[in-house]
C-alpha cells in the first residue's frame, strides 16, 4: 500500500489512532532534508517513525533558494571544495567532517538526481551557479526554489516507503532517558525516544534509537530568513537531556533579507549577487568595494557587517540590491520565486531596486556529534542544522547546508539503525514523565498566551540588540541579565514537568537557547567567522583556536580544537 501525500492525515497510522505510547525501532524528529534523508536510510533495515511539528513541508529546507554545493563541475575538484569550505570556517572546521561531506556529497546529490530532482541543466551537465566565497561555479539548483524541489523528491520517496510512518502536527517536548534510574545511569545515559504533543495530548513515543533533525533557530531573532517552525526546539531539548552543545556563538546572518512594509520575512538569495547583483546604499553608492576585494561576493559575515555599517552611516534602515541591468528574460527564468513574491508587494525586480537588510539565517553550532552523528547520549543521533560535526567551523559556506543534510542525514539513518538492531525487542521499564496522558486544553488560557508572546518578543529584541551581527562585552552582559530576568518571570514554567501549551514550550526553548548563544559569545573574546566582537576585533589564533562547550550540569568550558 503506498501512501499519497495529499491523503495523509494527522495520526493516520497503520495501526489506527495513536495511543498514549507508541513504539518504533528508529524515531526521527523533523522533516527537513536531514530528517527525510535519515528516514530513507533507516528504513532500509528498520521500522521508522518520523514526526514533525506542523506539516511535512514546513522546514527551513523547503524555503532554500540558492542550491546545493557539490564538486561535480568539469573544472572543480574535491580538494578545491574542501579548501573553500575550510577558508570560510575561519580555522575551526573539522577536517575529517569536511572531507566526508564534500566527497560523500557527490553520490548523495547523484542519487537525488536519480530519484527525479529536476534541477536546471545545460547540455549534459547541471547548470552550476556561483555563490560567495566559492572559487568555482559549483551550485546545482532549481531556479531559486531548490529547497522545494529537494523536499518534494524526498517526501514523495518517504511516503512511498512502507516502513516509514509519518506523524504530522506532532510536537516533540523532551527526550526520554534513563537518567532517573540509578542502576542504569552507571553505564551512561541512554535515550529511549521522546514525549510529544499530538492533538493537544501528551504522548510518549518510545524508540530503540532516536535522531534529532529539528533544524535551526532563526526565529530567536526578529529579523530572519527562517520560517515559524525554527524556534530552536531541538537545541533546547537536547541540552535539557544532558547533551553537549558546542560552537553556539556562531550564528550566521544572511546579508539580504527583504525589507518591505507589509511583506513577511523573505530571503533574497545570494545567487542574485552570484549572477551580478550589486549592493547600493540609500545614496545610490555601490559600497562593497570599500570592504572586500571580492566586493558583493565577499564572505557572508563581511557583507552583513558592511551593510550594517552603511545603514548606520546613512541612518537608513536598509540598503538596496540591484539586478535591473540583467535581461528581463534571464531574471524571470533564474529567479521566478523572488520575482513572484516581490511582485505581490508591488516591487518589480526587473526595474526596481530591492530593499534588503541582514537577518538571522543559520546556526553553525549545535549538538556535538562525531562524523557518525552520535551524540554523548547512547541511542541519540543528530544531523542537519541542529547538529555540530564541526563541518562549518565559525562560518558556513553558501549552499553547504543542504549538502551536509544529505550526507549526515544518510549517515544518521544508517548508524541509528545499527544501534536499534543491537537493542532488546522490548523497551526497558523506565518511568514515564508525569505529563504523559495529560490534556492541554486545561491550561491554554488567554493570559498565559499573552505572557508567552510578550516573552518571545523580549527574547528576540534582547538578542537582536546585542547578540547579532556586532557584539561587545557590555551589551552581551546586558542581554544575559535581561534573559535571566525573563527566565525568573517565567518561573516554574522553565523547569516544571507540568503541562504547557506549545507556544509556552517554544518560549522556554527560545530562552534556553538564547542563554547558550549569549554565554558562548561572551566567553569568546576575539572575532572569528560569524562572531564579531567590536571590543576584540581581531582573530586570535593563539588563545582562541578553541571551542566553547556548554552542558546542563557543568560550567561552560573552553576546550582544545
Ligand atoms: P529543517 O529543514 O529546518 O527541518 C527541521 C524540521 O524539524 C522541520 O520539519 C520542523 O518542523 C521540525 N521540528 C522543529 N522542532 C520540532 C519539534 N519540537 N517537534 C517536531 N518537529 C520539529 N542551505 C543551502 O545549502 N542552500 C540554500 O540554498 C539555502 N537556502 C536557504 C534559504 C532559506 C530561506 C533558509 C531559511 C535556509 C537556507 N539554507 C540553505 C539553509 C538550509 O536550508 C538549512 O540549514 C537546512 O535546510 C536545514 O535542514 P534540516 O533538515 O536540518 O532542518
Ligand atoms: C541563499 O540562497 O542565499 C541561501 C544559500 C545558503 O544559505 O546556503
Amino acid at each position: 500500500m503506498s501512501k499519497n501525500f495529499k491523503d495523509i492525515k494527522t495520526l493516520d497510522t497503520p495501526q489506527g489512532n495513536l495511543n498514549l505510547s507508541w513504539d518504533t525501532d528508529v524515531l526521527i524528529i523533523g522533516s527537513g532534508a536531514a530528517g527525510l534523508r535519515a528516514a530513507l536510510a533507516a528504513s532500509e533495515h528498520a521500522n521508522v517513525t518520523l514526526i514533525t511539528k506542523t506539516t511535512l513541508t514546513e522546514s527551513n529546507t523547503h524555503y532554500a533558494q540558492g542550491g546545493i554545493a557539490v564538486a561535480m563541475n568539469l573544472d572543480d575538484t574535491i580538494a578545491l571544495h574542501i579548501k573553500d569550505t575550510t577558508a570560510a570556517g575561519a580555522g575551526l572546521c573539522d577536517a575529517g567532517a569536511v572531507e566526508m561531506m564534500v566527497s560523500e556529497g557527490i553520490p548523495r546529490v547523484g542519487e537525488l538526481l536519480d530519484w527525479g530532482a529536476n534541477f536546471d541543466w545545460e547540455g549534459t551537465l547541471p547548470r552550476f551557479t556561483q555563490e560567495a566565497a566559492h572559487s568555482r561555479r559549483r551550485i546545482v539548483h532549481k531556479g531559486d526554489a531548490t529547497g522545494r524541489e529537494t523536499t518534494d523528491v524526498l517526501i514523495q520517496r518517504v511516503l512511498n516507503t512502507e516502513r516509514i510512518h509519518v506523524l504530522q502536527n506532532t510536537f516533540a517536548i523532551d527526550l526520554l532517558t534513563d537518567e532517573g534510574v540509578p542502576e542504569k545511569r552507571e553505564a551512561g545515559v541512554t535515550c529511549y525516544g521522546v514525549t510529544a504533543i499530538v492533538e493537544e495530548q501528551v504522548v510518549c513515543i518510545r524508540a530503540k534509537a532516536t535522531i534529532l533533525a529539528t533544524g535551526g533557530l532563526g526565529r530567536l531573532y526578529p529579523c530572519t530568513s527562517n520560517p515559524k517552525v525554527a524556534t530552536g526546539d531541538g537545541f533546547a531539548t537536547a541540552w535539557r537531556a544532558g547533551c553537549e552543545m558546542i560552537d553556539m556563538e556562531f550564528v550566521q546572518f544572511h546579508p539580504t533579507t527583504l525589507f518591505l512594509d507589509g511583506a513577511p520575512n523573505f530571503l533574497i538569495s545570494e545567487a542574485v549577487r552570484g549572477e551580478g547583483g550589486r549592493l547600493l546604499n540609500i545614496r545610490g553608492e555601490r559600497f562593497m568595494g570599500k570592504y572586500h576585494e571580492k566586493g558583493e561576493l565577499a564572505p557572508r559575515d563581511v557583507v552583513s557587517r558592511a551593510i550594517q555599517i552603511e545603514m548606520d552611516l546613512t541612518g537608513f534602515p536598509c540598503v538596496y540590491l540591484d539586478i535591473t541591468h540583467k535581461p528581463k528574460e534571464f531574471i524571470l527564468e533564474r529567479f521566478p520565486t523572488i520575482s513572484d513574491t516581490t511582485k505581490r508587494y508591488g516591487l518589480d525586480i526587473n526595474v526596481d531596486l530591492i530593499p534588503v537588510r541582514p537577518g538571522a539565517h543559520f546556526m553553525m553550532g549545535g549538538i556535538r556529534t562525531n562524523t557518525d552523528t552520535q551524540t554523548n547520549l547512547k541511542g541519540l543521533y543528530a544531523c542537519g542544522e541542529v547538529a555540530c560535526t564541526g563541518v562549518h567551523g565559525a562560518n558556513r559556506l553558501a549552499s553547504n547546508s543542504l549538502l551536509e543534510c544529505l550526507v549526515y542525514g544518510a549517515r544518521a539513518g544508517t548508524n541509528a539503525t545499527v544501534f536499534a538492531k543491537s537493542q532488546p525487542d522490548h523497551p526497558p521499564d523506565i518511568p514515564l514523565p508525569s505529563n504523559v496522558g495529560a490534556s492541554l486544553a486545561s491550561i491554554a488560557d488567554a493570559a498565559a498566551e499573552t505572557h508567552t508572546e510578550a516573552t518571545k518578543i523580549a527574547v528576540q529584541e534582547a538578542l537582536w540588540e546585542n547578540v547579532s551581527i556586532e557584539r561587545n562585552g557590555e551589551g552581551l552582559q546586558k542581554t544575559l541579565a535581561e534573559l535571566q530576568d525573563l527566565a525568573t518571570d517565567l518561573g516554574d514554567l522553565l523547569t516544571s514537568p507540568e503541562l504547557k501549551d506549545i507556544a509556552t514550550i517554544e518560549t522556554v526553548n527560545m530562552l534556553n537557547v538564547a542563554v547558550m548563544i549569549t554565554e558562548s559569545a561572551l566567553t569568546r573574546t576575539e572575532s572569528r567567522g560569524a562572531h564579531y566582537r567590536a571590543d576584540f576585533p581581531t582573530q586570535d589564533d593563539t588563545a582562541w583556536q578553541r571551542r566553547v562547550l556548554i552542558t546542563r550540569d557543568s560550567p561552560l568550558e573552553v576546550i582544545p580544537f
